[in-house]
């Protein structure tokens, strides 16, 4: 099965961590992608956002949340106050995953096995962050903290028990809103994703 586990150092700093990570191996995903993406943020936060993998714009620039999806959470995080710095927020799968198409290169779900293989990496930043509460935005990261069963829509927004011991809560991810089929569903889901970053930052305070 592919993992990150030999590529991850013992000692779980965020630089010996990002030190590391460009030499990761531990699936296919790095052969394509232009860089590998590290998490950025406050290295003791009492609030961890994860996202799913970067977009095509984080996989340029190297950066996690800084394309149109990273607007999306941006705003709602500027709404609420919550400062982007005094968060750490990262990937539950470091590498961008697309297709090409023409000169577009179009985002793929990464699958469960490049998720579970990417975990170490993940499993490693808890570790050194610490954080109270961590917000798992969208599927993929709720699959790889809180299992491949789990059911967003159904148990998104209230804190979930977890083998890492952390207060886990999943929600909306920015993406799912900016695709959603019509105004009054996007700004619905918006809500949803505003309501419970707000819920996640009050818990970790
Ligand atoms: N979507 C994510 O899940 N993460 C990013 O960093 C950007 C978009
Ligand atoms: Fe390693 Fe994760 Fe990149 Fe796969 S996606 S190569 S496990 S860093």
């Amino acid at each position: 099965k592919p993992t990150a586990a030999p590529y991850v150092p013992e000692l779980h700093t965020l630089t010996v961590l990002r030190e590391a990570l460009p030499s990761c191996k531990g699936c296919e995903l790095y052969e394509h992608a232009t860089q590998v993406v590290p998490g950025v943020g406050a290295a003791h936060a009492k609030l961890m956002l994860v996202g799913e993998q970067p977009g095509d714009k984080e996989d340029l620039e190297g950066a996690p949340f800084v394309g149109p999806a990273g607007s999306l959470l941006r705003g709602v995080m500027e709404e609420l106050g919550i400062a982007p710095e005094s968060v750490y927020m990262t990937n539950a799968v470091k590498h961008f995953k697309f297709v090409q198409r023409g000169k577009l290169r179009l985002h793929q779900n990464p699958r469960l096995q490049e998720i579970n293989a990417c975990r170490p990496w993940l499993a490693a930043e808890l570790d050194a962050v610490k954080p109270q509460v961590i917000l798992c935005l969208g599927a993929s990261a709720a699959k790889s903290l809180l299992g491949s069963t789990f059911a967003l829509m159904k148990d998104r927004g209230s804190v979930q028990e977890s083998a890492f011991g952390k207060q886990i809560i999943a929600t909306l991810h920015p993406s799912a809103v900016l695709r959603a089929r019509d105004d009054a569903s996007r700004e619905q889901m918006r809500g949803l994703l505003k309501r419970d970053l707000q819920f996640a930052s009050e818990l970790a305070s």
